[in-house]
């Protein structure tokens, strides 16, 4: 596996399940793979579980994992090509990433959307320049468009506590004080659209998925009736991808309270686990009483980080 992009990039879902599973259940079987091997995990942006679950799955198989936080340990770096560099930005990514992935076999990037400039987020921008440049395989810790390693997370989650061969999953837009991107939905989409469930996305008018992640997804923008008889309701914000109003693209529509996730909503499903991928905002995406709920798999789901990163980790340094 050279990336670790778009759901393609892991092939068989349920091999990849399979292989999951194996890690689960014994995280150091492989622990002499990754030996002499060094894993570089750049973040442009903040991260608790990304940046933990990653250092957990690389020393488990027993590589050496750097963390670099541009801007804070380094230089920051510019982005865009062509610009005269009379900023605060002190170092080019063009030099920076053929430096960076010198150093290391593998390369880990957390660079979020900037919101503004949907050509260039959806264009993965800055991924695509440390594929073109650094000749080292990449994996996207939550990239402009895509977050995959929660998505696969989230799908190991899902095989663990489903009740029925084919739940039901709800994805459902919540409100938030701040725009954020449209990453971790878009992944979402794109791998429950591979995935063996009846997937259904609720959100406000406005609030659509680029196409390439929604697929043939079913969407129903009455809330209520999205959750009925549901197995799973994924909760998450995002702010508006631009696709019916290019001129909206990273914009908050709405900031309508009565999506937030409670236990009028989840009376609703068919007993429904709940999960979000954290950070959350209590009360806000969800009530106190439903995270709090015996229901809520949101730790469970966070811990899954490390078996998914070990997972795609695990098939680069097979492929090394
Ligand atoms: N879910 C997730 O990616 O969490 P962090 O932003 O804390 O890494």
């Amino acid at each position: 596996m050279k990336k670790f992009f778009d759901v393609s990039d892991i092939g068989d879902l349920n091999a990849a399940l399979a292989e999951a599973f194996q890690v689960k259940k014994n995280p150091l079987a492989w622990k002499s793979l990754g030996e002499n091997r060094t894993i570089m995990l750049v973040f442009f942006n903040s991260s608790l579980r990304t940046r933990l679950s990653s250092q957990k799955a690389a020393l488990n198989l027993g590589m050496n994992p750097i963390v670099l936080n541009i801007g804070q340990d380094s230089w920051k770096l510019e982005t865009q090509m062509g610009v005269v560099m009379d900023s605060d930005k002190s170092e080019h990514l063009r030099e920076a990433i053929p430096v960076i992935t010198s150093y290391c076999d593998i390369i880990g990037i957390r660079s979020f959307a900037g919101l503004t400039d949907r050509e260039f987020d959806y264009g993965e921008t800055i991924l695509n320049q440390f594929i073109e440049y650094g000749s080292k395989p990449v994996i996207s810790l939550e990239s402009a468009t895509v977050h995959p390693c929660q998505a696969f997370a989230d799908l190991i989650t899902i095989e663990e506590y489903k009740r029925k061969a084919r739940p039901k999953v709800v994805m459902t837009w919540a409100p938030h004080p701040k725009a954020l991107p449209q990453a971790v939905p878009n992944s979402f989409a794109q791998w429950m659209n591979r995935a063996d469930v009846d997937f259904v996305i609720t959100h406000p008018h406005g609030y659509e998925l680029d196409p390439k992640f929604a697929g043939n997804a079913k969407v129903e923008y009455d809330q209520f009736k999205a959750l009925e008889g549901a197995d799973f309701v994924y909760a998450k914000n995002w702010s508006c991808p631009g696709v019916t109003n290019p001129a909206d693209y990273g914009k908050i529509l709405s900031k309508d309270m009565s999506w937030t996730v409670d236990d009028a909503h989840m009376a609703v499903t068919d007993n429904a686990y709940f999960l979000h991928c954290l950070p959350v905002r209590r009360n806000m995406i969800v009530s106190d009483s439903v995270i709090d709920s015996p229901s809520s798999l949101v730790i469970p789901e966070a811990a899954n980080r490390v078996v998914s990163a070990q997972v795609v980790m695990k098939r680069m340094l097979e492929a090394l």
